[in-house]
């Protein structure tokens, strides 16, 4: 059976105001912008007012999306929105981010908790709504309010996140599936790696208490030089099995745009992948580590530059929490 391609037909981002460099940081715990730069190649990141949680960022980005794309909410069929620091519990924040664009009660709106994977998670999972032609028009936008859950007396975590959403509808493109649009995916799960990185507080397992809000556990968890082994080796090898399922090759991709974490990796990968640096996007340096958004916003970025191109071949690539990994190649349409 034949299938629609699923191309995206906007793409859209909010980076709050407030900048917070490496030297504010030295002020709050024992760091330098010497050690932070050098080490993960960040400068600075966002910070989101104290009374904007991250449906308030997803719904500037989700807006600017709808607008690229020459849409109105009433057209959206679904909403997806990948965080892991959604405004509560619940309800979802996708729920949040319909109720505030008013968009229709018809249509499905959930979270996708997949960490720093979760804006390709959101395409892939769109994609195949729209190519079965059960749906039309969906959007896929990922925020993160990291500051809220950053620990501020960790120097070894709290120098890596920021605040920031990124958004992209994806739409029914002319043609077949294979030609333009997302032309493949690959995702993967570690759950054994899930201690790496999280946040032990706060659910079933450990509800809030006193004493855990004393001792910052539902705060970011981190133990980075496991987690950064695992994504230098595990970033190559999801991109590789992506570019091969896409049917091309590491010198077919135009541009890169990887989770942004840290410098170190994102070289260390794009070296194992033989792909110039020149092609790959990098914004780490300004947002640090948005998690879920960060794809997002660093498509915004290279799209809103005109850098891209009809029939450029984009390599979406990324890891997260969970152990995570996904990766996704998508032919501008
Ligand atoms: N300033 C100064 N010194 C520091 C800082 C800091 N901010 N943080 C740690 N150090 C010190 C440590 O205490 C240690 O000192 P010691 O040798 O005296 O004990 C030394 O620097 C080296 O520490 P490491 O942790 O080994 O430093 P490393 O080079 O591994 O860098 C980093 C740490 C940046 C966290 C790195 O491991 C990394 O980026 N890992 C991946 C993390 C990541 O990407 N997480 C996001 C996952 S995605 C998601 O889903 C959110």
């Amino acid at each position: 059976m034949s299938c629609r391609p699923a191309i995206i037909t906007g793409v859209g981002s909010y980076l709050p105001d407030r900048i917070l460099t490496n030297e504010d940081l030295s002020e709050i715990v024992d760091t330098n912008d010497e050690w932070i730069v050098s080490h993960t190649g960040i400068s600075e990141r966002r910070i989101a007012a104290e009374d904007q949680a991250s449906s308030d960022l997803g719904l500037i980005a989700a807006q600017r999306a709808l607008d690229d794309a020459g849409l109105q909410p009433s057209d959206l069929d679904m909403i997806l929105t990948p965080t892991v620091t959604s405004d509560q519990v619940f309800p979802s924040t996708a729920c949040m981010i319909q109720d505030k664009l008013g968009a229709p009660n018809t249509i499905a709106a959930f979270d996708l908790v997949s960490g720093c994977t979760g804006f390709v998670m959101g395409l892939s999972v769109a994609a195949q709504f729209i190519e079965s032609g059960s749906m039309n028009n969906i959007l896929v936008v990922s925020a993160e309010k990291l500051t809220s859950v950053t620990d501020w007396t960790d120097r070894s975590t709290c120098i890596l996140f920021g605040d920031g959403a990124g958004a992209a509808v994806m739409s029914a493109g002319e043609g077949e599936r294979g030609e333009t649009g997302l032309l493949a995916y690959a995702l993967e799960t570690y759950g054994e790696h899930g201690r790496l990185l999280r946040i032990p507080a706060g659910g079933s397992r450990q509800p809030i208490t006193p004493e855990l809000v004393a001792s910052h556990d539902h705060c970011i968890r981190m133990e980075g030089p496991e987690l950064f082994k695992l994504a230098v080796r595990g970033i190559p090898e999801i991109a590789k099995t992506v570019i091969s399922k896409a049917g091309l090759t590491s010198e077919d991709i135009d541009w890169v745009i990887m989770h942004q974490a840290n410098l170190r990796i994102i070289e260390a990968a794009a070296k194992r992948l033989h792909i110039p640096e020149d092609r790959v996007i990098i914004n780490v340096d300004k947002y640090g580590n948005t998690s879920a958004a960060s794809m997002a916003i660093a498509l915004d970025e290279v799209y809103s530059e005109g850098k891209l191109k009809s029939g450029d071949n984009l390599l979406l690539v990324g890891f997260g929490a969970g152990f995570t990994l996904g990766g996704a190649v998508i032919r501008w349409a």
